[in-house]
């Protein structure tokens, strides 16, 4: 019997078919433990883990190509990924020495709620592509973790059940806005009904997607995609598991996508918000003031982690201008290329007020379940204390432009 065939006789047997999504796990998902034997260079252990990139190299093995490639991937040939690392590069860290500090603590607050430390979880969609257990792994993650979890509306767990397992806070709903403003605010009472206080507004994903790096590693898959993923017109249909959809998913002309969204939709979703309203994906301070005129509560300055345009603007060199801009009437965050603590340092020195992170979580949730998004979370937190006593500054609040210097 030939692979493909083999894989749908599996597929379709009905000894697996009591078990749901086994049979997709069975392809989808390596075993530690089968990768560290054949690759004996990589981290056996949790705990030896010690940074981020680790555990990226832990997950481009476990994980499928397609499926690292999807996470991988930036819009066009990675340009507005790329220079998203490159703007933390041009900027430096100055020592000071002999400060008497030996400690120093992350905690903060966000809304007036005191945050462990600066740190949250970006949304990002399907995780069930990345480990069985999906949203309910990352959820526990960032519970253990103690840090805020912007959960994505294309999450393969529908809000109610995540929220259900967060021991600490609920979730912070990621808002895809569609094209149908009553479904819209369904999605808002749905999230605010689960516990969400706060809907975050994703605004950037406009003008449809193109990556040559997504291309090609889903070329270079050799599994049979058509297994798990339908295919319509050749598009990937993948509203199929998104937990949050499947009452919406068939209606002709319906679309997550919102490209004739203007501010006068921000204002009055935030008529229907009842919690505090943050818009994502601002790079413009233009665009940032009209979000707090429009009534937002905060925004994060975001491009996607450039998965969506290619035009090279990294969200650090945007954040300047933006904070310039708000003069500190709402809150501003800021997400892509966070990979060290020191990059959140620099954020936070720029002026923003909480730093998120994607695909670095996403690498722990595939290579260790929750326990890796964890590990990820510390990795980021462990460096930006010791930058911080590295810097002179114990407190986070004392952390500004002045301790840095521009290459
Ligand atoms: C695999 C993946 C899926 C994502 N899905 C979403 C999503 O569903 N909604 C959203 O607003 N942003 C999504 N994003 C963007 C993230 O929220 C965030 O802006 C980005 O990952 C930050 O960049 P970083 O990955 O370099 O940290 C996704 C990012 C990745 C990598």
């Amino acid at each position: 019997m030939e692979k493909r065939e083999f894989l749908r006789f599996l597929a379709a047997s009905p000894l697996l078919a009591a078990r749901p999504g086994m049979a997709q796990d069975d392809l989808l998902y390596r075993t530690l433990a089968s990768i560290t034997d054949l690759d004996p260079g990589l981290p056996r252990e949790l705990a030896s883990v010690a940074g981020v990139y680790e555990l990226e190299q832990v997950a481009q093995r476990v994980l499928p190509p397609a499926h690292f490639g999807y996470i991988y991937s930036g819009a066009g040939n990675g340009e507005s990924k790329q220079a998203n690392r490159d703007a933390f590069a041009r900027y430096d860290i100055q020592p000071r020495r002999l400060q008497g500090i030996d400690s120093a603590s992350l905690e903060t607050e966000v809304f007036g709620e005191a945050w462990q430390s600066p740190l949250f979880l970006s949304p990002t969609n399907g995780h069930r592509a990345f480990h069985p257990l999906g949203e309910i792994a990352s959820a526990q993650g960032a519970s253990a973790a103690g840090v805020t979890q912007m959960l994505s509306s294309l999450t393969n767990t529908p809000v109610e059940e995540v929220n259900r397992v967060k021991s600490d806070k609920a979730t912070w709903f990621q808002l895809y806005p569609t094209n149908d403003e009553a479904i819209r605010y369904e999605l808002v009472q749905r999230a605010e009904a689960a516990g969400c206080p706060a809907i975050v507004v994703t605004v950037d994903d406009i003008g449809g997607r193109g990556s040559e790096i997504s291309a090609a590693y889903y070329n270079s898959d050799p599994r049979d995609c058509t297994l798990c993923h339908q295919r319509q017109l050749g598009i990937p249909d993948f509203l199929q598991r998104k937990a949050m959809f499947q009452d919406y998913k068939d209606l002709p002309g319906f679309s997550i996508d919102a490209n004739a969204m203007t501010f006068d939709d921000i204002a009055r979703l935030r008529e229907q918000v009842k919690g505090r309203l943050i818009v994502k994906g601002i790079m413009h301070p233009v665009d940032a003031l009209e979000c707090h005129l429009a009534g937002a509560d905060g925004i994060v300055v975001s491009n996607h982690g450039g998965r969506v345009d290619s035009g090279g603007l990294g969200t650090f060199d945007a954040l300047p201008g933006i904070v310039e801009a708000v003069q500190g009437r709402m809150l501003v965050m800021l997400d892509g290329g966070v990979r060290r603590g020191t990059d959140v340092f620099k954020a936070l020195a720029l002026g923003a007020d909480a730093v998120g992170f994607g695909r670095p979580y996403l690498w722990g949730l595939a290579a260790y379940g929750a326990a890796g998004v964890q590990r990820s979370v510390e990795l980021v937190e462990n460096e930006l204390r010791r930058a911080m006593i590295q810097a002179g500054v114990s407190r986070i609040a004392d952390i500004s432009g002045t301790q840095l210097l521009a290459d």
